[in-house]
């Protein structure tokens, strides 16, 4: 049995670099789940596609090759070409939450998620990993935060990043997303029933990692 550890949560609660240093720690694969969305959102946008026109987004989102290849820092290939600065930008995440709400979308990127669980194990962050793509989960945790923190943590990696950024459109943005990811009918933002509720606003990512890691032993 390959042993998987799903960390949900809305934007801005810290998921990806507690995934990504639980995944390095315990030397499992990670599947960043959101950058599927944000490279199809990045896909669409690209070729200019109506977002509303389903059966175009869900063609696109059937044909699109996606590498994930971990250097110093994670590169992430769409049909060969890297997208990786493109993945963390505001636009993106907004176009992904949009068509991450089609049905027909999350039923064709449902396999290609399902595929990352390999030997030795999987740390799998996103919004539907303990819920949909991976219930069979033996370890499952909620991280949330309050969204005033989400936006400051949001707004702080942008600049580090050199991106341009504003905190009260950043926290306007983390709102709009909050709710229309919980509000979606397919899949939305839900704690598994099973999950462990992890509210990280008060305390460092180190502090998260720790209890993450007691949790799973
Ligand atoms: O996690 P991240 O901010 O990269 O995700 C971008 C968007 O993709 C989210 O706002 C959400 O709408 C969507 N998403 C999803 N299911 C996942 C991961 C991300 O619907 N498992």
């Amino acid at each position: 049995m390959i042993p998987v550890l799903t960390i949900d949560g809305p934007s801005g609660a810290g998921k990806g670099t507690v995934s990504r240093a639980i995944a390095h720690q315990l030397g499992w694969h990670y599947l960043d789940s959101g950058s599927i969305y944000r490279a199809l959102a990045i896909a669409c946008l690209a070729q200019k596609i109506a977002l509303e026109d389903v059966s175009a987004v869900v063609e696109i989102a059937q044909s699109m090759t996606l590498a994930f290849e971990c250097k110093e820092a994670l590169v992430v290939l769409l049909d060969g070409e890297d997208i990786t600065h493109q993945l963390s930008m505001e636009t993106t995440g907004n176009t992904a939450s949009i068509i991450a709400a089609i049905p027909e979308v999350r039923a064709v990127l449902l396999q290609k998620q399902k595929d990352f669980k390999q030997p030795q194990g999987l740390v799998a962050d996103g919004r539907d990993m303990g819920t949909v793509v991976f219930p069979e989960a033996e370890y499952k945790i909620y991280l949330t935060a309050t969204a005033m923190k989400r936006a400051k943590r949001r707004y702080k990696q942008l600049i580090e990043k050199g991106i341009d950024a504003n905190l009260s459109e950043i926290t306007k943005e983390i709102k709009n997303r909050d709710k229309r990811d919980t509000e979606r009918k397919v899949a939305p933002l839900v704690p598994a029933s099973d999950a462990f509720y992890l509210d990280s606003s008060d305390l460092s990512i180190e502090q998260v990692i720790e209890k993450v890691l007691n949790f799973i032993q």
